[in-house]
């Protein structure tokens, strides 16, 4: 379905054109001055230079040629612009056609095309903490709006499940039970199934493990060369790395659960693994790849660099391979098993750098084919009230767990608990701060900094996800009260609240397209922020349910109905969700 905007701006062309004039003049956008028209178009202006005469002249001729039963406004003012309002009998027609058509008539720019998602960054055996919290929220945003677009999008963690960590843990074990069949090198029988530690030890065993490796240089050499035996493939050493994988694994997917956030792959570094050696001699055979001060490297800095770009480094001088070493590996991988259009990271802004270095080898090698994209969307800190990164009260490092319950226990304190079984409190509670620290994150642009503050995310007034959700709930009770709607169909507006709803929900797919471009779920959060805020204006200003007239309130209903499932839309892409009451 045709976009509003490329409905009304394909009527213009088509009136440029009939008036002499160039069609291309035609472009219309939404008014920058809602007090007097809608819609706009300067094109006469432009125009005018061309065909060397006054742009009025150009806008008032135009005008004449605009389908008259489109608008209740259509005027030249000076010096040239074209002022416009759409007719209610368009704006119904429009929006009863985006109520019947899938995902409102957003045109599927994705069918056919795959993109991987790469954000979550978890670490196994390390718990997640605030720091993963962005990458989790941003990540699965990005994802689930590209879906929306008909995109087939994987997400993929990526998790760091093959560094220096493992060697740690290892380690610990050892001294702690060398006894255990794992650090036996001549044993030859079947591993046990069962761990030999829980998550908790393990999340014990690793910061005590980290410690050490600080200030036991004995400890941290250990440790090293545990993880490149494991890496090279010590049996004994896999055996207990497939155990700490595992629970860490079902211990993230509960917390990533709690934030609704799922992936499709729970692939990790490990898995890029195999194809790192046969890269490596790949790229010295082509020449790309180059000795440097005992390592192995791939120049990379361009001409036109504003700043110096090092080179990517592949192999240390002591053997060992890098992060980027991974990456490139795991884009390997990802060409071959999912052949995306497009590859798409979240990570802090910090690792910039390091995606830059990525991208140029992935390029310049052919590792990825030209029309591949490849995307970096780096993001800011979540600071704390001091402007400082959020830190728990004793100035650690907070755990998202922690961070999760907190919210849901302050929101807890605050919902309405009459008349609520103490399981639907609960969910209710759950939902609503989900929706604060989501909406709260993702109003801002994800390169921006942004101050955490419970007390403002979780109101439920101002420009907040609890206000989303709050107005989302108010149309529920409606529509439960009124009951069958489905069927409803769209009527010409009745008052400007009215229209105003009206013109909203049709920005729908601008909205969206324009988050897509920008790579920012902000967009849709201002766009379901002003969609609500015409929703509630128009609910203050209409009596929907005492209507007399049945025909009236029908389509009151069906507005209110479509609204409903365009925020629901909205939402469900931002990664919330709202309750039946609150
Ligand atoms: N595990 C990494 C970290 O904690 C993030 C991984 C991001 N993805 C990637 N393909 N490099 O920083």
């Amino acid at each position: 379905m045709r976009n509003i905007i490329d409905i009304i701006t394909a009527d213009m062309q088509k009136a440029f054109a009939a008036a002499g004039y160039d069609e291309s003049y035609g472009q219309v956008t939404v008014s920058n001055r809602p007090d007097l028209c809608e819609y706009q178009c300067n094109g006469a202006l432009p125009a005018a230079k061309k065909y060397k005469c006054a742009p009025i002249v150009i806008a008032k001729a135009v005008v004449e040629h605009l389908d008259p039963d489109a608008y209740s406004l259509a005027e030249a003012v000076m010096p040239g612009f074209i002022n416009l309002k759409v007719s209610n009998h368009f704006l119904a027609d429009y929006l009863e056609k985006m109520r019947i058509t899938p995902a409102f008539g957003l045109e599927q720019i994705g069918t056919g095309k795959t993109v991987v998602v790469d954000y979550g960054g978890a670490n196994a055996a390390k718990p997640l903490h605030i720091g993963h919290l962005r990458s989790a929220i941003i990540g699965e945003a990005i994802k689930r709006l590209y879906t929306y677009f008909g995109y087939n999008a994987i997400g993929d963690v990526h998790l760091g499940d093959w560094g220096l960590q493992m060697g740690l843990i290892i380690t610990e074990m050892q001294e702690r039970q060398p006894e255990l069949c794992y650090f036996d090198p001549d044993y030859t029988g079947e591993y046990p199934e069962e761990a030999p530690f829980t998550m908790s030890e393990l999340e014990e065993i690793y910061p005590c493990a980290s410690i050490k490796k600080k200030e036991d240089p004995a400890f941290a050499d250990k440790a090293h060369t545990a993880t490149f035996e494991l890496q090279q493939g010590r049996r004994g050493y896999r055996a207990l790395w497939k155990h700490i994988l595992n629970l860490s694994v079902t211990d993230l997917k509960k917390n990533y659960d709690n934030l609704n956030v799922h992936f499709e792959k729970w692939l990790g570094e490990s898995d890029a693994d195999p194809y790192i050696p046969d890269m490596i001699q790949d790229l010295k055979d082509r020449g790309f790849a180059v000795m440097s001060e005992g390592a192995i490297v791939v120049p990379v800095s361009e001409e036109g660099d504003k700043k110096e770009i090092p080179p990517c480094i592949l192999v240390k001088s002591d053997g060992s391979s890098l992060y980027g070493t991974t990456d490139l590996a795991t884009l390997i991988q990802r060409m071959q098993d999912f052949k995306p259009d497009k590859v798409v990271y979240v990570t802090d802004n910090r690792q910039s750098l390091h995606f830059e270095q990525v991208f140029r080898v992935a390029k310049k090698t052919g590792i990825v084919g030209e029309n591949v994209e490849l995307e970096h969307i780096g993001f800011g800190t979540m600071n704390g009230k001091d402007g400082k990164p959020f830190k728990t009260r004793d100035g650690g490092v907070m755990r998202l767990e922690t961070l999760i319950s907190d919210m849901t226990d302050f929101v807890l304190d605050r919902v309405e608990k009459s008349n609520f079984s103490e399981d639907e409190v609960r969910d209710t509670a759950s939902k609503i701060a989900l929706a604060a620290l989501k909406y709260g994150d993702l109003w801002n642009q994800p390169s921006k900094n942004y101050v955490f503050d419970m007390d403002r995310f979780a109101s439920f007034e101002g420009n907040t996800g609890p206000y989303i959700l709050y107005t989302i709930v108010r149309i529920k009770s409606i529509l439960g009260k009124y009951g069958e709607y489905k069927n409803l169909p769209i009527q010409e507006p009745t008052s400007s609240y009215a229209k105003d709803v009206m013109l909203s929900l049709t920005k729908f797919s601008t909205a969206l397209e324009n988050a897509l471009k920008a790579s920012s779920p902000s967009l849709i959060c201002a766009y379901v922020y002003e969609l609500a805020g015409f929703t509630n204006k128009f609910y203050h200003e209409t009596k929907i349910l005492s209507e007399e007239n049945e025909d009236v309130k029908a389509g009151y209903i069906a507005l209110i109905g479509l609204t409903k499932s365009v925020m629901e839309a909205c939402i469900d892409i931002l990664g919330f969700e709202a309750p039946d009451r609150m």
